[in-house]
């Protein structure tokens, strides 16, 4: 396990520890909006990009070379663990992923293979290390939560009602139960390998959980993250769902460190609500296309909202592929020169 990152801004601030400025990264802050990843994505299907640890860890480092971001976040998706328990998963060029079997059974859940991360899925791991090496910031590892896996598992990609997701959830409970821990047990087992490996802190993606009301969270969502994250010792986490204002009071028993919170959560009333757990957010990514004054201030707002202790600036959901250049170096610049000492 890796020490040496204990005294970075972000794993401080996920302690709770003074900070003088808030640290920065961005959700997906490798990618598409950058042309050098461009340049890789024009030579290798996705999944190759990830599934091979020296480009997954060549593009953690290209945001890095590029901009003064206090993390990298290692390359890789969320649904490769799904793609080794049985899920025959594409990404088709402007359709997004897609499972081309997916779970709507009872049968098709008791079906799915175990995981085991050093076995089956070592290229995280293995860039992280790789990252350890060139980088001179942190390096964050990730997982999907149960609850946002099983929406892709079942859906058979993605949806705006998440509809087979919810009959199968309310028609099987049991099943859908089961389904939800040994997703747990995969991805908790997953955290646990990338932290050996050196990540430094990790988030885990509850994308979707959004969509649920209060009720099926507390029921089905929550209870999964937790038992996932409970897989976690000695390493910080965070956990990140989009639409959670309505149970935000909720989420810090979910048991990670800090929570990341989406741009639609207004800060203030998350901090007055999730009392002195740490907090991640949550500029609007579209945000980094507005007005270069606009975007400063909406920054200071942001980081004088979430105050001094406990806070990591991030957007509140992943850099979208017109993500400006510019607009990133203006909100590193705003975030960086930021001190709460003076
Ligand atoms: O943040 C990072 O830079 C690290 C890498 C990362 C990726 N996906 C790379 C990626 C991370 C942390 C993810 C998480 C992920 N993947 C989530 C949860 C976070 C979120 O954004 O909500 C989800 C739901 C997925 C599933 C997934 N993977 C989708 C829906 C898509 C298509 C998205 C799109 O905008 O087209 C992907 C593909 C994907 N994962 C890309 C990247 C850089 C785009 C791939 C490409 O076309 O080159």
């Amino acid at each position: 396990m890796s020490n040496s990152h204990q005294d970075s801004l972000i794993v401080r601030a996920l302690y709770n520890k003074p900070n003088s400025r808030p640290p920065v990264w961005m959700m997906r802050q490798a990618g598409r909006y950058l042309p050098e990843y461009m340049e890789l994505r024009a030579k290798t299907p996705f999944l190759e990009r990830c599934y091979n640890p020296e480009i997954a860890a060549e593009i953690t480092m290209q945001p890095l070379r590029r901009f003064t971001f206090d993390a990298g976040i290692i390359f890789s998706d969320i649904l490769l663990p799904l793609h080794k328990m049985g899920a025959d998963l594409h990404f088709r060029q402007g359709i997004g992923p897609q499972i081309d079997n997916p779970v709507r059974t009872p049968s098709d859940v008791r079906a799915l293979k175990s995981f085991d991360p050093l076995r089956d899925l070592p290229s995280p791991m293995e860039a992280i290390k790789i990252c350890n090496e060139q980088a001179s910031v942190p390096i964050l590892g990730f997982a999907g939560a149960p609850f946002t896996l099983a929406c892709y598992l079942i859906e058979g990609g993605g949806s705006r009602d998440w509809i087979h997701t919810k009959r199968f959830m309310w028609q099987n409970p049991e099943a859908f139960r089961d389904l939800l821990n040994r997703l747990a047990d995969a991805v908790g087992a997953h955290l646990q390998a990338q932290a050996d490996a050196g990540a430094a802190a990790l988030q885990l993606f509850d994308t979707w959980a959004g969509a649920l009301s209060n009720e099926d969270f507390v029921e089905f969502a929550l209870p999964a993250a937790r038992r996932a994250l409970s897989f976690v010792v000695d390493t910080p986490t965070m956990y990140f769902t989009r639409d959670a204002s309505a149970f935000l009071p909720h989420l810090p028993d979910v048991g990670a460190t800090g929570i990341a919170l989406d741009w639609r959560t207004d800060m203030k009333r998350a901090r007055a609500e999730l009392g002195a757990i740490p907090v991640q957010g949550n500029l609007d990514p579209i945000a980094l296309q507005a007005p270069e004054d606009i975007l400063r201030q909406k920054v200071r707002e942001i980081i004088k909202s979430a105050g001094p202790i406990g806070h990591i600036f991030n957007l509140g959901h992943g850099c979208v592929p017109s993500t400006s250049i510019d607009g990133i170096h203006a909100v590193l610049d705003e975030v960086q020169k930021w001190s709460w000492e003076s």
